[in-house]
């Protein structure tokens, strides 16, 4: 049942320190403090590059894991979403790793994506919440999201689940090529460990995101700008908004606003930014003061320690927990998930049963 809650999205959202907490317990040894991957399809440390692919929302976190994988594992990764990558017959070099994303393990495209994966001889691995499902049968290796059942038709707990994983995946895959020291190594670990707590943190922000949502609410456009790991957190927003309240939102690389979406900006359209403090914080505020200049209503999601600098451009800013900036986009997207949901509730839609959705696309 929903416990309660109005909704299963709103007791699934509210599942989220939780299953952070379940899927790092599975990854994590207490005692060393280490990651511990199971049995990888290949040798995890000698491969050359990650071929990613997913949908929706799988396909975000994917993403995201891009960012992870180069950054700090210095893995080449390539990403599609799986409906392109099964047509487009790309050359795939030996040496190279599947690693597909579903929450159902179902979703016919990515299963046939795995499909012409393995037909060519890539060893895939699955990060997957439906732990009897086919991709779970037909995969070398898979990973398993501790996010329970989810009902609703929009994902929330299994995104970040999927996030989690990804995070560990990463840690595990630096130290196997011999690129984290094990400071560094203690310190992306330390960083995972404290997210259940900072994750919990969120909700105490349910005020001043519903006043966030009374905006979007009111609007039938709607532009989601981030950079580096916080662009697909853009992304997750505005399908989740788009899934759920119907309201057109796109996102947008921040620093692709000139190149044509800036032409969009009044005061009609609100852009809600992500921007976590870090590397490309100053990249993406230089964004957001263009788009200002333009007559621009900002909704910023950043946090404790950069707020002071938003507060005098953004008609509403939010300052979510200040965390370690590898972690930063599993903080975000609870929140841009949360705007969503209230959002929703604001236009009186079938939150967990959204017009014209499936929870899992079987068909292609
Ligand atoms: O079960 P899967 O993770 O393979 O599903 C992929 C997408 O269909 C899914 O993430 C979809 O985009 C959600 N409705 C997003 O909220």
């Amino acid at each position: 049942g929903k416990d309660g809650y109005r909704h299963y999205m709103e007791k699934e959202l509210h599942e989220h320190p939780l299953v952070i907490g379940q899927t790092l317990q599975r990854m994590i040894d207490p005692a060393t403090r280490k990651v511990v991957l199971p049995d990888m399809p290949c040798d995890i440390g000698s491969i050359r590059r990650c071929v990613i692919t997913a949908c929706g929302s799988a396909f975000y976190a994917g993403m995201v894991g891009r960012y992870w994988l180069e950054e700090i594992a210095r893995l080449p990764v390539d990403i599609d979403v799986a409906s392109e990558l099964r047509y487009r017959d790309p050359p795939l070099e030996a040496g190279s790793l599947g690693l597909l994303i579903s929450q159902s393990g179902e979703t016919a495209d990515t299963l046939a994506a795995l499909r012409s994966l393995r037909n060519v001889g890539l060893p895939v691995l699955s990060i997957l919440n439906a732990e009897h499902s086919t991709m779970a049968r037909e995969s070398d290796a898979v990973l398993g999201t501790v996010a329970g059942p989810e009902i609703s038709v929009a994902s929330t707990k299994a995104f970040t689940a999927q996030l989690t994983v990804l995070a560990c995946l990463t840690i595990g895959v630096a130290r196997a090529r011999g690129v984290l020291g094990d400071a560094q190594e203690e310190e992306l670990v330390s960083a995972l460990l404290d997210l259940p707590s900072r994750a919990a943190e969120i909700f105490s922000f349910g005020e001043d995101i519903r006043a966030m949502a009374s905006v979007v609410a009111e609007a039938r456009d709607v532009l989601y700008l981030g950079r580096g790991s916080a662009y697909p957190v853009a992304m997750e927003g505005a399908l989740k908004l788009k899934e759920i309240s119907y309201i057109h939102a796109e996102a947008y690389a921040a620093g692709e606003m000139k190149h044509g979406p800036i032409s969009l900006i009044d005061k009609t359209v609100p852009i809600v930014a992500t921007i976590p403090s870090g590397a490309l914080f100053e990249k993406t505020l230089s964004n957001l003061q263009e788009a200002k200049a333009r007559g621009g209503r900002l909704l910023a999601f950043t946090d404790e320690r950069s707020v002071h600098r938003l507060n005098a451009i953004a008609e509403r800013t939010i300052a979510l927990p200040h965390v370690h900036p590898f972690v930063t986009p599993i903080i975000q997207t609870i929140a841009v998930q949360i705007l969503a949901y209230e959002t929703a509730l604001l236009k009186g839609t079938d939150v967990d049963q959204p017009r014209n959705l499936a929870k899992s696309v079987t068909v292609e």
